[in-house]
């Protein structure tokens, strides 16, 4: 039987420099997992990209494609934005998608794919106004947003651990929209 696929997406926050570690939790839960970096995060993997790509067995993507390319990825039976930094998730809720990690899940949630997202940042950061509109906008979409106990509930600055990120609550999110029916 075919596995469900999953497009894991993560932006340039801390956690994204063990994203591997996410991709093998993703993995063990029965997932396809493709990988899509932004722009900011797949420079600090430009180095050992090679690595994510043997992992996932896919390519793994983090620009649009040019208008007479096909899809690279297979379908995606849902959408995990993990790491989400506070600069996608702020994007995002303005409705700006001028990066492939915002383009797929905006898009996506509207078509029927089950999102969630769950954020990685301190604060100092989560304490701007827009954090919390952002938020609200995501969730009036359909959006599953892991903040708080039920995801990961934001650091003091300078205190993050970003190899403990919980991806664990991120994958049962995930796990839990897609039984419920998206
Ligand atoms: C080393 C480093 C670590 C960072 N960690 C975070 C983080 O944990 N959370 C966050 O929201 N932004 C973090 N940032 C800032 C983001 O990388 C920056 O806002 C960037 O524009 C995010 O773009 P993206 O969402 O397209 O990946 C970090 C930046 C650097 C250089």
């Amino acid at each position: 039987m075919t596995k469900p696929v999953l497009y894991l997406i993560a932006c340039a926050a801390g956690p994204t420099q063990f994203v591997d570690d996410g991709v093998r939790a993703a993995q063990d839960d029965g997932w396809d997992v493709c990988l899509v970096l932004s722009p900011s995060a797949a420079r600090w993997w430009e180095q050992r990209s090679g690595e994510l790509v043997e992992l996932t067995g896919h390519p793994v993507r983090s620009q649009y494609k040019l208008p007479w390319e096909s899809d690279a990825l297979p379908k995606a039976t849902a959408m995990l934005v993990a790491p989400m930094s506070c600069t996608t998730l702020n994007k995002w809720g303005a409705g700006i998608s001028d990066t492939l990690a915002i383009g797929l899940p905006s898009e996506a949630v509207h078509m029927g794919v089950p999102v969630a997202a769950m954020p990685y940042f301190n604060q100092a950061q989560g304490t701007q106004p827009a954090v919390a509109r952002s938020i609200e906008v995501l969730r009036s979409q359909g959006v599953l947003v892991l903040d708080g106990p039920d995801g990961y509930a934001s650091h003091p600055p300078k205190q993050g651990n970003p190899e403990a990120f919980p991806w664990r609550k991120a994958l049962d999110g995930i796990r839990r929209l897609v039984a419920s029916g998206g």
